[in-house]
C-alpha cells in the first residue's frame, strides 16, 4: 500500500510540472498590474490579444451577478466601469477555468457539483466580508471560487482512485482530505498551493487554497481571509451539501475559522449564522448562473 501511495505521490508531482500553463494573457496581465504606473490602455491591449478571454470577461461583466443596467460591449468599458482589481480576477477566473477544463472524453468526478461548491463559496465569502467589514470584497469572492482546485488536480491524476476517496469520505463520515492522503498520499489543499505558485498567481490564492482548512497554520498576515474562505467553505457545504465529509452537526462557532474572525470583527459574534445561512436563497441563482458563465 505504501508503495502505491508513493508512486501516486510522485504521479501528482510531475502532473503539476505537465499541466497546461496559465494562459499567456493572464501572466502578461499579472505582470503589467504589478507594475504601479499602469494604464488602462495597455491592459485592453493585453486583454484584447486573447478574443476568448475578451469574450469570457465581456460575458460575466454582463451577467446578473454585476447586475449592470446596461450592455457592455467592450473591454476598455468594461475596466473602466468594474476596475482593473476586479477585471483582473475574472480573468484569473477564466483562465484558471479553461486550464483545468478536462479533454475531450476524459473521465472526470461531478465538475458541476464541484463548480457550484466552489461558487457558492465565493459568494457566501463575499457576504461574510461586507457583513464583517473586513477584508476586500474584490478579492474574497475569487479566493472562495478558487479554493479548492486541487481536487480536480488529483481527479485527473488519479481519477478511479480520487472516485474511491469520494466514496470513502461518505462510507467512513470522514474529512475528505483524510481520505487523500490515506490513499493517494497528497491532499487537494496541498495541491491546489502548489498549483496556484507554479501558476504565479498573487501569493494570498496560493494561502487560501493551502489552509483552508488549517486556518491557525496560515501565516498571520493572511490568517483573517483565510478563515473568512474556510468558513464559507463549511457553510457552503452546509446549505448547498457539494462533496466530501459529514458536515451534520457542526457547531460553527467552534471552528477555527469563527474563532479567528471573530478576533478580527467581534460583530460575528452578533451573527445569527442559522439565519444567515437558510437567507441564502438567492444565491442558488447566482450558483447556477456563474457555474453556466466560466463553463460556456
Ligand atoms: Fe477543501
Ligand atoms: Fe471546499
Amino acid at each position: 500500500m505504501n508503495c502505491v501511495i508513493e508512486n501516486l505521490a510522485d504521479k501528482v508531482e510531475r502532473a503539476i510540472n505537465y499541466l497546461p500553463p496559465i494562459p499567456i494573457v493572464m501572466d502578461e496581465l499579472l505582470k503589467a498590474l504589478n507594475n504601479e504606473d499602469v494604464d488602462i490602455n495597455t491592459l485592453v491591449k493585453i486583454i484584447s490579444k486573447d478574443p476568448s478571454m475578451s469574450m469570457n470577461v465581456l460575458k460575466v461583466v454582463n451577467s446578473a451577478f454585476y447586475r449592470l443596467p446596461y450592455q457592455v460591449s467592450a473591454v476598455d468599458h468594461a475596466l473602466r466601469l468594474l476596475g482593473l482589481k476586479e477585471i483582473t480576477m475574472i480573468c484569473i477566473a477564466c483562465g484558471v477555468y479553461k486550464a483545468l477544463a478536462p479533454s475531450y472524453n476524459a473521465q472526470t468526478f461531478n465538475l458541476d457539483e464541484f463548480w457550484k461548491h466552489s461558487v457558492a463559496t465565493g459568494i457566501i465569502a463575499k457576504r461574510l466580508c461586507k457583513e464583517l467589514k473586513i477584508g476586500d470584497q474584490d478579492i474574497v469572492y475569487f479566493l472562495g471560487l478558487l479554493h479548492d482546485v486541487g481536487k480536480v488536480i488529483l481527479d485527473r491524476v488519479a481519477h478511479d482512485i480520487y472516485a474511491i476517496v469520494i466514496q470513502t469520505t461518505y462510507d467512513e463520515s470522514i474529512p475528505l482530505r483524510e481520505a487523500e492522503k490515506r490513499l493517494i498520499g497528497e491532499s487537494h489543499d496541498a495541491i491546489g498551493g502548489l498549483i496556484m505558485k507554479k501558476w504565479r498567481l498573487p501569493p494570498i490564492f496560493s494561502r487560501v487554497a493551502q489552509y483552508h482548512h488549517a486556518v491557525p497554520d496560515a501565516p498571520e498576515e493572511d490568517r483573517t481571509i483565510v478563515a473568512m474562505v474556510s468558513l464559507a467553505d463549511q457553510m457552503a457545504r452546509v446549505r448547498f451539501l457539494g462533496f466530501g465529509g459529514d458536515m451534520s452537526g457542526i457547531v460553527f462557532s467552534d471552528t477555527d475559522a469563527f474563532r479567528e474572525l471573530e478576533t478580527a470583527s467581534p460583530a460575528i459574534t452578533e451573527m445569527d449564522i442559522v439565519k444567515f445561512i437558510w437567507d441564502l436563497e438567492e444565491v442558488d441563482e447566482e450558483v447556477i448562473e456563474m457555474e453556466r458563465l466560466l463553463s460556456s
